[in-house]
């Protein structure tokens, strides 16, 4: 007789505590594993949940020991094994059953799984899971794409692990194929590009200010207060205060400031560009991620050009709050730029205020100011968030604050690439007359591409001089 009210496959540490949390909620849940050693060192720390877990390792009593119709959780690795497991899954399966893929998969990828199982009857949720290893296991933000139908059978599993804000789940639905996980990669670009801000804004302090960690710490904890209040500001706070016991040095100081990368915030960055959507903050994120990984090549250019001053950035702390807050918006806005002309392109219909509201808790870029900005999608429509009046009045009172600290770290010779990034795309999208014309005459000279001329329409040439090839 089936038991469980669903199945999970793969006990790594994301797949086990998504599991338990599940046993937590009070759901039976049937699990199994490849190396089946796995699933007994899971039980063995299941403790009181262990009433709730139907283990097996064989994969066709797994599947039997479900209530039909099925929903089974994949939590391995993304690519390949995703498609290894759901040819092994699909023969033990039967019409209605849906498999439900956790990981950080390409949103191409669950696109394309979708569509092949589809017709077969079984359904195809790719979901976009936030919150890291503590999220998975008491509450993570949980972005739902693929089959709509089965997602129901699913939802109120997904909805009572999922974290609350104000008692309100963090998990929705947002659309068809790779709508979750297309959502989650671009959370994880905007997550990239504030992980980068906030190294930026710490870089001026220690190599501007000439800040300690504990100095920059207690910074980061006066700031988690304000409107910059987040997790990742919280969390930043912790890692420039904590010692290293060995050496009793601040641990932060010993890193090695070579930033690792798996591969969504890339994603996030392409598929931007795909799209022909700016995306300059989450772009110089990823670069800036890139660049990090050049150790070699920047230790030899630093002796090239020799050592960067230290100490004499003319910045005030007030300032780098404001336009650490002012580049934060500016990169909200693309992202959700990007969401918006992708859920057009793909006819996903995405809902950009719950997407915010989601955010508001569990995952990693969960913040004050993502409840603000569900209000304001929720009231305004989809349009840049810089049209959204809240948002406007707050950049208007901090983008002088962010000119003045990309003017300060220019001069101290200090790299701010996603703040000066965000910087530039404001100005640029502010700017009613830009310099595109130049840009149209010289396509024009070179290719006759042609230009538009108020008043006379489009294709129009110039007469231009000819040039000599040298
Ligand atoms: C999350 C995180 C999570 C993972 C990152 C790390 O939302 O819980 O984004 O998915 O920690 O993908 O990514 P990088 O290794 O690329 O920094």
């Amino acid at each position: 007789m089936p038991s469980a009210d669903i199945g999970l496959i793969g006990l790594a540490v994301m797949g086990s505590n998504l599991a338990l949390n599940i046993a937590e909620k009070g759901h039976t849940i049937a699990v199994s594993n490849r190396t089946a050693s796995r699933i007994d060192d899971f039980l063995a720390a299941a403790g009181d949940l262990r009433s709730r877990i139907v283990p097996n390792a064989d994969l066709t009593a797994f599947v039997q020991s479900i209530k039909r119709p099925r929903s089974i959780i994949i939590m391995v690795k993304a690519g390949k094994p995703v498609d290894e497991m759901i040819a092994r899954l699909v023969p033990l399966l039967d019409k209605g059953d849906a498999i439900i893929e956790c990981g950080n998969s390409l949103y191409t990828d669950t696109a394309r799984r979708f569509a092949d199982l589809t017709p077969k009857g079984i359904g195809y949720l790719g979901v976009g899971v936030s919150g890291g290893e503590e999220g998975a296991r008491h509450g993570p933000s949980i972005m739902v794409g693929g089959s709509k139908e089965q997602w129901h059978n699913a939802e109120a599993v997904l909805t009572a692990i999922a974290a609350k804000f104000k008692g309100e789940s963090c998990c929705a639905y947002l659309g068809e194929g790779g709508a979750g996980h297309f959502v989650k990669t671009i959370h994880n670009g905007i997550e990239y590009g504030d992980m980068q801000m906030i190294a930026e804004v710490y870089g001026v302090m220690r190599d501007g200010l000439g800040m300690r960690p504990t100095e920059c710490a207690e910074v980061f904890r006066k700031w988690n207060k304000g409107p910059l209040n987040s997790y990742l500001i919280e969390i930043t706070g912790h890692v420039l205060d904590y010692v290293d016991t060995e050496t009793q040095k601040p641990l932060v100081d010993l890193i090695l400031d070579k930033a690792g990368q798996k591969g969504t915030g890339r994603w996030s960055a392409i598929a931007a560009e795909d799209l022909g959507v700016p995306a300059t903050a989450i772009e110089g994120a990823v670069a800036a991620r890139s660049l990090s990984s050049l150790k070699d090549e920047r230790m030899a250019a630093e002796k090239v050009y020799g050592e960067m001053a230290s100490g004499n950035a003319r910045v005030t702390l007030e300032d780098l709050e404001q336009a650490l807050l002012a580049g934060k918006i500016v990169s909200y806005a693309q992202g959700f730029a990007v969401l918006q002309r992708a859920s057009e392109e793909n006819g996903w219909g995405l809902p950009l205020a719950t997407i915010a509201k989601i955010w508001r808790a569990g995952c990693i870029i969960r913040s004050k100011f993502l409840d603000q900005m569900s209000a304001a999608y929720a009231k305004g429509g989809n349009i840049n968030l810089l049209m959204v009046p809240d948002f406007v009045a707050v950049m208007k009172g901090s983008h002088g604050a962010l000119r003045r600290v990309i003017s300060a770290g220019a001069a101290a010779e200090l790299p701010l690439i996603c703040l000066s990034a965000s910087l530039s795309y404001f100005d640029s999208y502010r700017q009613g007359r830009g310099t595109a014309n130049l840009i149209q005459g010289q396509r024009d000279f070179f290719g006759a591409h042609g230009f538009e001329i108020a008043g006379r329409g489009p294709d129009q040439h110039g007469v231009w001089p000819a040039t000599i090839h040298e």
